[in-house]
């Protein structure tokens, strides 16, 4: 099994990159391969550019720097996504990702007067948001509601990939290290035995 790990963080000391490399190692040790697509030190760029405008109105042919992405995504079986919430969502560079990568004939089909087509329907995706805020104040907000209209269906389950897991790193900036240590060590095992064994591995 294959897994494409895909981090948006410039900082390759946060704590959001060690969450995507814990993973990673996680999967590894597990027997499975893994790829890294870390944004900011790829220089993706996130810019909804003209030619992607031009796609997205059924002219012209993916940019290259967007054909690689969807390359990679194609030779995965599992997409795990490992991000900071910024402003109760996620950072722009990986939403501008989504938005180049994620495109009509791809990702899905949408023709006037044709039955809709979800393309991403052989990926399982897994979530893992780290937030500053704590879980009570997410629920009190609605951001876990917010997150699964958007994020989880209005995405994910949009182009008919399965929604493999959501799992939220709270308080990131203030639990201690000894406590944030073992949460994530807890969660790269669980992701990584779903990702490695996926048949025998509970849905969320
Ligand atoms: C621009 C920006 C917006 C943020 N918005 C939120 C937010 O809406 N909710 C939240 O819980 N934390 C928010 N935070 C805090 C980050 O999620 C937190 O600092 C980060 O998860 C820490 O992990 P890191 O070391 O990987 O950066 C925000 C941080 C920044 C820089």
């Amino acid at each position: 099994m294959t897994t494409l790990v895909v981090v948006s963080h410039s900082d390759p000391h946060s704590l959001t990159q060690h969450v995507a490399r814990t993973t990673a190692d996680a999967i590894r040790n597990m027997g499975g391969d893994v790829d890294i697509a870390d944004l900011h030190a790829e220089n993706f760029d996130p810019r909804f550019s003209k030619d992607d405008l031009n796609l997205f109105r059924g002219n012209g042919t993916p940019p290259t720097d967007v054909s690689a992405e969807q390359d990679r995504i194609d030779r995965a079986d599992d997409l795990i996504l490992v991000f900071p919430m910024y402003w109760w969502s996620m950072p722009a560079l990986l939403k501008g990702w989504i938005d180049r990568v994620f495109v009509s004939g791809w990702a899905y089909e949408f023709t006037p007067g044709s039955e809709f087509v979800k393309k991403l329907d052989r990926l399982t995706v897994h979530l893992i948001p780290v937030a500053g805020d704590d879980a009570d104040s997410f629920e009190r907000h609605g951001v876990y509601e917010a997150f699964r209209t958007q994020i989880e269906r209005g995405i994910i389950e949009y182009c008919g990939a399965t929604l493999g897991s959501t799992t939220f790193v709270h308080e990131s900036d203030t639990k201690s290290r000894d406590l944030l240590a073992a949460e994530i060590r807890d969660l790269s095992e669980s992701i990584a035995a779903r990702v490695a064994y996926p048949a025998t591995a509970t849905s969320r």
